[in-house]
């Protein structure tokens, strides 16, 4: 079966580290996030692949020899304009003649594919979508059902007036390439407003598949963040690169780690980082490669892209920083900051509370105390 997996959005709830990566491609312990979601296809037996793109395409295409390494066919297919979820789908229309499977490119997921794919046959569904439970809907697509499993109504992005239900749309469908008849060539149009409204107005099967299997949608920091935790935990199938070198702590190589360091797992770092004596590094955290954590420097539930470097009295916790940072001492970081590539943040700057800072800049010692 193909699948065809959508990748084209701007990811700005995520930026600025989406300025240069596009969401999907965001490293997820040392991997790019995509690889981890293909690895879940190739559990259920799914090799066959299209990435629809809009937004960096290049980053994708560069990524493909990797996907041939991991034995799958997949191709980069890239729009001229953002043509929407279902009209990504309908651009590649001519590649899809048996049932397929639509996935969001944003969610991490160990949902039982053959399950999901077995009901919609059993159903004699023309779409399956797949649901999960959450607290608030309203940033989802809400999905009521009838008794028998029968879709009622789809609302995209609902007020808490119109919340029925806890169900919502977990971003992967079963399709029959049938309903692709339905979808204009070429306009933006979506599945959320526009394909799933008009099968149920025309009375078709739409069928939903609650599923109990972890689910997370990767989009804001905070979920970014918990991506990583709850990987480091266990709570999903991950394939671990690199040495244990302590119960749960897997370094790659070159990387040297200092007796006198403090470790504490899960901890995930790349090839060639350094960590000093009197270092302290609590998981969950993860480190990209050749990040650089200074005598007295501190790292808590984090995540540091490639080639980061903190210098003594430094405490990172909670956040994320790009590729390239440089902290200064005593520099605290904290609560879910966000910070863009190679940014030099001088010393004794505070830096917290879901603050955002664009990549490339420089702050002089002191500036920010938020
Ligand atoms: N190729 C392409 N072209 N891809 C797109 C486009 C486009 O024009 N627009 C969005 N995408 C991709 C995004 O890259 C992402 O992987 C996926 O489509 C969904 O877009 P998001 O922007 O992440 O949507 P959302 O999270 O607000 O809502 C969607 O996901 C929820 C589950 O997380 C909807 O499908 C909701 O109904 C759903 O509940
Ligand atoms: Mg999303």
């Amino acid at each position: 079966m193909k699948a065809v997996i959508l990748v084209g959005g701007l990811g700005s709830r995520l930026r600025p580290l989406t300025t240069t990566i596009p969401k999907p491609m965001l490293p997820l312990l040392n991997r790019p996030f995509i690889a981890t979601v293909l690895a879940h296809l190739r559990r259920y037996g799914v090799n066959e692949v299209i990435l629809s793109t809009g937004y960096l395409p290049e980053v994708f295409t560069d990524f493909l020899a990797e996907t041939r390494a991991m034995g799958m066919s997949v191709e980069v297919v890239t729009e001229d304009r953002p043509l929407g979820t279902c009209g990504a789908v309908k651009n590649v229309a001519d590649r899809l003649d048996e049932t397929f499977l639509v996935l969001n490119g944003d969610i991490l997921t160990d949902i039982n594919l053959t399950n999901l794919i077995d009901y919609h046959r059993q159903k004699g569904a023309v779409a399956t979508i797949s649901l999960t439970a959450v607290e608030d809907p309203t940033s989802y697509g809400l999905v009521p059902l009838e008794r028998d499993g029968r879709v009622s109504s789809f609302v995209e992005k609902p007020s808490w007036d119109e919340a029925t239900t806890d169900l919502i749309n977990a971003g992967t469908y079963v399709l029959e390439p049938e309903v692709l008849a339905h979808a204009p060539l070429g306009e933006n149009y979506s599945f959320e407003r526009g394909l799933f409204p008009y099968l149920l107005d025309e009375d078709m099967k739409v069928y939903g598949f609650p599923a109990s299997s972890y689910w997370l949608d990767i989009g804001t920091p905070e979920k970014f963040i918990r991506a990583h935790k709850d990987l480091l935990e266990g709570k999903l199938p991950f394939d671990f690169t690199g040495t244990e070198i302590k119960s749960r702590v897997w370094v790659g190589e070159g990387t040297t780690v200092d007796q006198n360091a403090l470790l504490y797992g899960p901890v995930v770092m790349g090839d060639n980082c350094t960590i000093e004596s009197n270092a302290v590094i609590i998981g969950p955290t993860s480190l990209g490669d050749g990040c650089h954590v200074s005598a007295g420097a501190r790292v808590e539930g984090a995540i540091c892209f490639s080639d980061c470097r903190l210098q003594s009295g430094a405490v990172v916790r909670n956040s994320v920083l790009g590729r390239g940072v440089d902290v200064g001492k005593q520099v605290h970081i904290d609560d879910f900051a966000v910070l863009g590539d190679n940014l030099v943040i001088g010393e004794g700057n505070w830096l917290r509370r879901g603050i955002k800072v664009a990549p490339g800049s420089t702050l002089e010692p002191g500036t920010i105390r938020f």
